[in-house]
């Protein structure tokens, strides 16, 4: 992949892709600045940098962020999922491997990391690592030189490491399947990108701008979410994050035939959540409690004047008094 083909040049003043620029990053809430400004920071140094999330967090958005705002920029940044190799694989994906190191090596080949050289990895899924590997990367972040599969030569490399994971590496260093001293090592700056349910405020910006996205990429002019779909995207709690709110506006944008988005047109599982969450909470309202709610309102449009809310309701002004006590005894059990 040409890195440099994805960057634009604004007068040959700004080389960061609009993308990566963090002004334009959707999400404006407490947390999510405070996240920025650990980005920026995380930018100018070339310290390790751990970021922890849920999936769909955004994640790898943010440690591209982190490498295309800071002076690696014209190198590359190369990505590697760690959850998708086997060790050994592994293993000759990151440091290649010299002719003849095992059945197939019939070439010296380079790893990632001297392909990344001057530049970035991100390691994703970093929780998923074997331990043997652990203690290999330990030793590159500590020496900066790589050794290739099949090879006893040291190798300088010069390369900037964030990594991410969804998993809680506190938990696998207690079962004893990470390393405390790579997790150190590791989270030098430590992110941690809190999932969508705990920035809702973060929901309705995200929403549109995926709208204006997938309806220019559609050719269709959608333009916005009726208030019914606004309270069904509220309410729900994404568990996939950013990635599924992305995936349900993109369904949306296909289903709508129309310039609004409607609460049919979003995906069947946020309106199912509804129904279980409301009935979970919403216990149906015995006679009773409908009566004393009624009486509790019509007294404070009375200003608790309980001879003009008796007379309103038509009721005696003493079941007033006998109902709002029964009320209460029901609170207090
Ligand atoms: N602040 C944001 N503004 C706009 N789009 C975002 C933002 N954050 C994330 N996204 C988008 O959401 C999607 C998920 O982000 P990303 O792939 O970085 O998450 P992740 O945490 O790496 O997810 P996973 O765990 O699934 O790998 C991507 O399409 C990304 O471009
Ligand atoms: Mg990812």
């Amino acid at each position: 992949m040409d890195i440099s083909d994805e960057r634009k040049t604004d007068g040959g003043q700004d080389k960061v892709n609009a993308r990566y620029r963090l002004d334009d990053f959707i999400g404006r809430s407490p947390k999510m600045l405070a996240v920025y400004k650990v980005v920026a920071k995380a930018a100018e140094s070339r310290a390790t940098v751990l970021i922890q999330g849920e999936t769909g967090t955004g994640k790898e958005l943010i440690a591209q962020a982190i490498h295309y705002n800071g002076p690696r920029a014209s190198s590359p940044f190369l990505a590697v999922d760690c959850s998708t190799f086997n060790e050994g694989l592994l293993e000759s994906e990151l440091f290649g491997y010299v002719q003849a190191a095992f059945t197939g090596a019939v070439e010296d080949k380079k790893g990632i990391f001297e392909e990344a050289d001057g530049g970035t990895i991100f390691l994703d899924e970093i929780g998923d690592i074997a331990v043997p590997l652990q203690a290999m990367l330990l030793r590159v972040l500590q020496e900066h030189e790589i050794r290739r599969v099949g090879s006893f030569e040291s190798i300088k490399v010069d390369v900037r490491i964030i990594a991410a994971t969804s998993k809680n590496l506190e938990n696998l260093i207690q079962n004893g399947t990470f390393r405390s001293d790579l997790y150190y090592r590791l989270s030098v700056i430590n992110i941690v990108l809190p999932p969508l349910r705990e920035r809702k405020e973060d929901i309705l910006p995200l929403a549109e701008y995926f709208l204006r996205k997938y309806s220019a990429e559609a050719e269709k002019t959608v333009t916005r979410l009726s208030p019914q779909a606004m309270e069904l995207m509220l309410r729900y709690s994404w568990p996939g994050n950013i990635r599924e709110l992305e995936n349900a506006i993109e369904r949306a944008v296909t289903m709508t035939s129309n310039s609004l988005i409607l609460p049919e047109d979003i995906p069947p599982s946020l309106q199912e959540e509804m129904v279980t969450e409301s009935s979970a909470v919403d216990k149906p309202m015995t006679i009773e409690e409908m009566q004393r709610n009624y009486i509790r309102q019509v007294l404070n449009n009375m200003k608790g004047n309980k001879k003009n809310a008796a007379k309103k309701l038509g009721i005696d002004r003493k079941n007033i008094y006998r109902m709002l006590q029964k009320r209460n005894s029901s609170q207090s059990d």
